[in-house]
C-alpha cells in the first residue's frame, strides 16, 4: 500500500532529545509536516530494561499512527537498540527509522575511522547496539563504550555548558580522551546540545558525529523508494505532543529549537 504523501512523519522521543533529530528532517525534507511525541512522563528511558523502553515505544508509534503518520522516525538511540526491529515486526506497513544504523553506515563507508568512541545511556551501551553494528560492518574496528546516563537530564535542565556539565563530560569522558578515538559517535539525541562543551574537552582532536542528519537522509531515502514524499510546499503545521507538563518542555525545546513553539498538547 502506498501511504498517502501528504500525511505527516511522526518523530517520538523520550523527552526533547528527539528534537535534534526534527531539527535535522526539517532541513532535510522541508515539504513534510511532522509530529513530535516527546514522552516526558516517562523520561528517561535509557536507566530503564529493554522490554520497558519495547513496551513505551509501541504506544508511542500506536499514537503516531493514530494521528495519521505515515513514517515514524525512532528518534531515540535507547528505543532504537531495543525496539526498532520489533516493530518493524509489527507494524510492517510502517516504515520505521532508527537512528542508530544511519550513523554506522556512514562510518563503516569511511574507512579512515579506525578507532570508534561511542556514548550513550546505559541501556544503549548494554545493548551493544552499536558496537555489534560496527563489529559487523569491519572486524577491524576498535570500539571504545561508555554509558553516560548524567548527560540527559543535564540536558533537559537546559544545563549544556554549566560548570557541573563540564565535570560530568570530565568524569565520563576521561578514559576515552586517553584512547585518542578517531571519532566520536553521540549515541543519545540529548547529546548534540553537549557537542560544543565535549568537543572542546578533546582540544578538537576527535571527529564527533551524531546521528540526526544521517537519519534525516535516510528517512529521505526510504519515503523516496516508495514514492511517499510530500512534494508540496506546506504551511508550518508542525505540531507537538508531551505525556506530561507542556510548559517545561516548551522551554527546553526553544533551546533546542532556536525559536518558541506554542502548539504543544499533552495526551
Ligand atoms: N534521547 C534518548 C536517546 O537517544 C533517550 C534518553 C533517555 O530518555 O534516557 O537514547
Amino acid at each position: 500500500m502506498i501511504p498517502d504523501s501528504k500525511n505527516p512523519i511522526g518523530i517520538f522521543d523520550s523527552g526533547v532529545g528527539g528534537l535534534t533529530v526534527f531539527k535535522e528532517v526539517k532541513k532535510v525534507l522541508p515539504n513534510e509536516s511532522l509530529i513530535y511525541l516527546g514522552d516526558t512522563a516517562r523520561v528517561p528511558y535509557g536507566t530503564k530494561s529493554a522490554a520497558v523502553v519495547t513496551k513505551y515505544s509501541l504506544t508511542n508509534v500506536n499514537l503516531l499512527l493514530s494521528m495519521g503518520a505515515k513514517a515514524v522516525v525512532v528518534a531515540c538511540n535507547t528505543a532504537s537498540s531495543a525496539a526498532v526491529s520489533y516493530l518493524e515486526k509489527v507494524f510492517p506497513n510502517c516504515m520505521i527509522i532508527g537512528v542508530i544504523e544511519p550513523v554506522v553506515e556512514y562510518l563503516l563507508h569511511h574507512s579512515e575511522f579506525k578507532k570508534i568512541a561511542v556514548i550513550g545511556t546505559n541501556t544503549t551501551i548494554a545493548s551493544e547496539a552499536y558496537q555489534n553494528a560496527l563489529k559487523r560492518g569491519s572486524a577491524d574496528l576498535e570500539i571504545v563504550a561508555k554509558g553516560c546516563p548524567l548527560f540527559v537530564p543535564l540536558v533537559e535542565e537546559g544545563l549544556f555548558s554549566s560548570k557541573i556539565t563540564e565535570l560530568t563530560v570530565d568524569m565520563y569522558l576521561s578514559e576515552i580522551k586517553r584512547k585518542k578515538p578517531d571519532a566520536l559517535i553521540l549515541g543519545c539525541t540529548h547529546y548534540p546540545m553537549l557537542k560544543e562543551i565535549i568537543s572542546d574537552y578533546f582540544g578538537g582532536s576527535v571527529q564527533i558525529f551524531d546521528t540526526g542528519y544521517f537519519t534525516a537522509k535516510k528517512l529521505a531515502a526510504v519515503l523516496a523508494g516508495k514514492h511517499a514524499e510530500n512534494t508540496s510546499p506546506r504551511v508550518d503545521d508542525d505540531s507537538f505532543f508531551v505525556t506530561d507538563d507542556a510548559d517545561s518542555f516548551c522551554r527546553t525545546a526553544e533551546l533546542f529549537l532556536g525559536y518558541r513553539i506554542f502548539n504543544v498538547s499533552r495526551v
